[in-house]
């Protein structure tokens, strides 16, 4: 394995203000809330992603580096708030592994607590730490009682068997035991270097400078992580489903067509890329395509070598009998025609409009296109008043 790289990547999940930034914070040394609308609302609202490298010290894991590097690992941190569920989803679909935060001064479990839980469940994340963080601000009866809600929330779930960690991001308490969970319970999984490559895209984005003379301008940057294969610099890569064509009120996707000219991650320029952590990759793309997260959701890949754009496809849902992102939790009813649906896949967000329901199968026509594998897990989401909950997964038949 290169050890320039981070092998893993993992993502940080749970009710709104449990401390998933700050615990990002307290691993990595970076605040991954920087946009001014996070600052001003004091949440997550975007996918945040930062390195963290852990050593040994002794026989103590640590993030102070000493001579022995241990591992690098990715951190993707996600909003916990529930209008934001479908950026918790996308993120759940980039990483290996999850930390669930849960605050010890709350009861547990919180609606998003279930929720994010579900959604980790659905996407076959089995590889999960539970933090009981905040564990200053209550006293040991508290912190006790706090801790056995959490193992009867977890029992007969994916995270039954999952280690919980007390902890205080804030005053840096037990950090070298949830490092030890880290290396413990989320290892490095098998990678298939040898598949056609397939990036995640999570995010794009210009990196110029406003008002950089046009000779002196780089391309855009395409941010994600490799699910297969590898890719390296002069790769000729394909990006789909791509750019919005509007033609006579006709609106088309048309695949994008670029090179890597350099390759980042974990803070260190490489000449090839595996899967692992999360990477940005510089492209001859024009800047102007990848602004703001232009390309999020799309994949890139060799020319010819991607699966398959769909605008349309027949879902085989399966349901869950309760929605459990509210306070009060709701039975989730079949699908209707024409109801609209949120559906994520890889790290694509779309809406689709019901067409024919026959039983647990559904035509669906999407808003905007996604590419996919056929065999590609999809998770449903259902509109309650203004937000989108999880109601269940399906598959394209
Ligand atoms: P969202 O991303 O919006 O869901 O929130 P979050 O889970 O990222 O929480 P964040 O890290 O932003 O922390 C929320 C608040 O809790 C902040 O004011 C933190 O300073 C505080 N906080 C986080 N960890 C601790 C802790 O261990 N102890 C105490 N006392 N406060 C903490
Ligand atoms: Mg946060």
């Amino acid at each position: 394995m290169d050890k320039k790289q981070p092998e893993v990547s993992i993502l940080l999940c749970g009710h709104v203000d449990s401390g998933k930034t700050t615990i990002t914070h307290l691993l990595t040394g970076k605040w991954t809330d920087t946009h001014s609308e996070e600052l001003k609302r004091g949440i997550t609202i975007r996918l945040g992603y930062a390195d963290a490298d852990i050593y040994k010290d002794n026989k103590t894991l640590t993030t102070n580096k000493t001579k022995t590097l241990v591992r690098k690992i990715s951190l993707v941190d996600a909003p916990g708030h529930e209008t934001l569920m479908a950026t918790m989803l996308s993120g759940s679909a980039i990483v290996d592994g999850a930390i669930l935060v849960i605050a010890a001064n709350e009861t547990c479990p919180q609606p998003q607590t279930k929720e994010h839980l579900m959604a980790l469940e659905i996407m076959g994340l089995k590889n999960i730490i539970l933090v009981q963080n905040k564990i200053d601000l209550v006293d040991e009866a508290q912190a006790v009682k706090n801790y056995k809600e959490i193992q009867a929330f977890i029992k007969g779930t994916i995270a039954e068997k999952s280690p919980i960690i007390p902890l205080s991001a804030q005053h840096q308490a037990n950090v070298e035991y949830l490092l030890e969970a880290i290396e413990k319970n989320i290892k490095t999984p098998k990678r298939d270097l040898k598949k056609d490559p397939i990036l995640l895209i999570a995010r794009s984005f210009d990196i110029n400078k406003p008002n950089t003379e046009i000779e002196k301008l780089k391309g855009g940057v395409i941010g994600g992580s490799l699910k297969q294969g590898k890719l390296k610099i002069g790769d000729k890569l394909e990006i789909k489903p791509g750019r919005k064509i509007e033609k006579q009120g006709k609106v088309s996707y048309e695949p994008i067509k670029t090179e890597i000219v350099s390759i980042q991650t974990g803070s260190e320029q490489v000449k090839e890329l595996i899967p692992g952590g999360n990477a940005a990759i510089l492209t001859t793309l024009d800047p102007s395509f990848v602004k703001a997260d232009s390309l999020t959701g799309n994949i890139a890949g060799l020319e010819n070598k991607l699966p398959e754009t769909y605008e349309k496809f027949k879902l085989k849902v399966h349901l869950l009998e309760r929605s459990v992102g509210t306070k009060e939790e709701i039975k989730v009813e079949p699908i209707k025609k024409l109801e609209p649906l949120m559906i994520n896949v890889n790290a694509a967000t779309t809406v689709g409009v019901v067409t024919e329901v026959h039983k647990d199968v559904a035509d669906i026509i999407l808003k905007i296109p996604v590419s996919c594998d056929k065999k590609e897990k999809l998770t449903i989401s259902r509109r309650y008043g203004t937000r989108w909950h999880l109601i269940g997964l399906a598959e394209i038949v």
